[in-house]
């Protein structure tokens, strides 16, 4: 067993599209951009043409590790336009910083001819504004009213700040300084959880039992749905201890407390040794319920090889936790049904005593093994399964640790 950790802090594990418009400000915005990613958000940056006068587009895909988007047409006679409605649609947030007071009044009214404003009209995640511009623009009432405008339709604005100005003035319009808008998203959108400073145990992957040296009986889990849990536990302050089968992905988010396990033995081992400090555990790893009995210690050739393998079976490790769960301790499994499912996954929760199970079912399209989407329903005791929709594992991690938040 190898285990590796990292320290716990809060990180932003969102979806960030981040509108950059034509003000002295701009140049903060590389700044908000490079704490945005080292937080630990995915950003997608959107620019108008003026604030490309203040900051380069290279800059700022360079830090982002994406195209930077400008144009709402692709002029390279492809036909090919940026989808705004697309682009609105990936952002858990946008945030325009620095919002002028141009963007600001044609925001207000409903303009919209560049992208960074299409997005913004078809926006369903919530808008920040960061205002930056010169005190006597700002204090103009066109720009003021704009600003009331959106923020009764819901616009969120952070800042401007009093201090000195671009023009020498000293007074309002500073643009909010990076940090602070960084941390103003944190505690908006990750909220005061429930699982700030919980230890919680999740399990990923599949395991491996050895038939001889060479080979073994293993499954096609790839790891993604309980490293999805894992990142989203940490990232609402959780302390997090993930128990992870053979796969091929890798997580630095703080936060994350990483032990790689081969066998179903050693992966139950890991969880015992856990399991007292532990608040949360979601046993989301697809571990084998058979084992070779005796694997061969060398390689088997395939002359004279017996051809049936005498298996046995290995230990229930939720069923192990459910028997001794203590008053307090969230037990949460994941079932994967190909037949009977809603009366199979009814029976195993109460059977493995546990407060929530997530079911798969192989039947439907995009969802369980080797896919970025799954589709699941959740059971809990004395309560109607709710059946989600086909979504990214990260947004099933997020509705899984919401359901448990709601059961603390
Ligand atoms: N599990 C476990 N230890 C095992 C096997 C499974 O902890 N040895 C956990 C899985 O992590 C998952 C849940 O049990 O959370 C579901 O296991 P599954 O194999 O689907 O159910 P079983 O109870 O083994 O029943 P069946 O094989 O009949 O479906």
């Amino acid at each position: 067993m190898e285990r590796s950790s990292t320290s716990a802090e809060r990180s932003l594990n969102r979806k960030v599209l981040l509108g950059i418009t034509g003000g002295i400000a701009a140049y903060k915005s590389a700044t908000l951009l490079r704490l945005l990613v080292k937080a630990g958000a995915e950003v997608q940056v959107v620019m108008t043409r003026s604030a490309h006068d203040f900051v380069t587009p290279l800059t700022l895909a360079t830090l982002s590790k994406r195209p930077v988007l400008t144009d709402l047409f692709v002029h390279d006679g492809s036909g090919r336009w940026n989808d705004h409605v697309h682009l609105a649609r990936w952002a858990d947030v946008m945030i325009i910083a620095p919002a002028t007071a141009n963007t600001l009044a044609k925001m207000a009214h409903g303009i919209c001819d560049d992208l960074l404003l299409a997005c913004f009209l078809s926006a369903e995640a919530p808008v920040y504004v960061a205002p930056a511009m010169d005190l006597e623009m700002y204090k103009d009432a066109s720009t003021l009213s704009n600003l009331n405008l959106l923020r009764e339709r819901g616009v969120r604005s952070i800042g401007p700040e009093s201090g000195e100005l671009a023009s020498g003035l000293v007074g309002e319009g500073r643009m909010t300084e990076p940090e602070a808008i960084v941390e103003r998203l944190i505690s908006d959108l990750l909220g005061a959880s429930k699982l700030q400073g919980r230890h919680i145990l999740v399990t990923a992957g599949g395991t491996q039992e050895a038939i001889d040296p060479v080979r073994y009986i293993g499954n096609r889990s790839s790891g993604r749905m309980g490293f999805a849990l894992a990142e989203e536990a940490a990232s609402r302050g959780a302390m997090v201890n993930l128990v992870t089968g053979p796969v091929s992905l890798t997580t630095d988010r703080p936060g994350v407390t990483r032990t790689d396990v081969v066998t179903a033995a050693e992966m139950a081992s890991a969880c015992k040794s856990l399991q007292p400090e532990q608040d949360i555990t979601i046993m989301c790893a697809a571990v084998a319920d058979l084992r070779p009995k005796d694997p061969a210690s060398n390689k088997i050739k395939k002359q004279g090889a017996v051809r049936s393998l005498e298996l046995e079976g290995t230990e229930d490790i939720l069923a192990w936790m459910g028997a001794g769960k203590r008053k307090g301790h969230i037990l949460v499994g994941f079932a994967l049904e190909t037949n009977d499912e809603l009366i199979r996954a009814k029976e195993k929760l109460e059977r493995k005593n546990l407060d929530l199970l997530v079911m798969n079912s192989l039947k439907d399209e995009g969802a369980g093994f080797g896919h970025d989407t799954n589709k699941v329903s959740l059971l809990m005791p004395g309560k109607d399964p709710e059946e989600l929709p086909l979504m990214s594992k990260a947004d099933v991690a997020r509705i899984i640790l919401d359901r448990i938040e709601e059961l603390i």
